[in-house]
């Protein structure tokens, strides 16, 4: 299973482990990975699952489709050039050791 590693705002970190084909905002949900709300469930609708890939790992997610652009903007942290909605990054093996930060804030 692919391992997940989100660090925080204030800098903690919690590392997770997650069958393939979850969402990476359902990793951090199953394992109580705090700074996540996906308050739609994963339908990306809401934006509040906003992650930022640490750079050297973009390359291995498929780019992102055009709702997830649109839904981008209505992030309620900064948006950044590595900001990705989590609930539209499905877990694969080479996604293994996947690092993000989690923005301040949701909503
Ligand atoms: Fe709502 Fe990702 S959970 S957009």
């Amino acid at each position: 299973m692919p391992k997940v590693t989100f660090i925080h705002d204030d800098g903690r970190e919690e590392t997770v482990e997650a069958p393939v084909g979850t969402s990476l905002m359902m990793a951090a949900m199953q394992n109580s990975v705090d700074g996540i709300e996906a308050e739609c469930g994963g339908c990306c609708m809401c934006a509040t699952c906003h992650v930022y890939v640490e750079e050297e790992h973009l390359s291995k997610l498929a780019e992102p489709e055009e709702l997830e652009l649109e839904m981008l903007e209505e992030t309620a942290a900064e948006r950044r050039p590595n900001s990705r909605l989590s609930c539209q990054i499905p877990l694969k093996d080479e996604l293994d050791g996947l690092v993000v930060r989690l923005p301040e804030r949701q909503v």
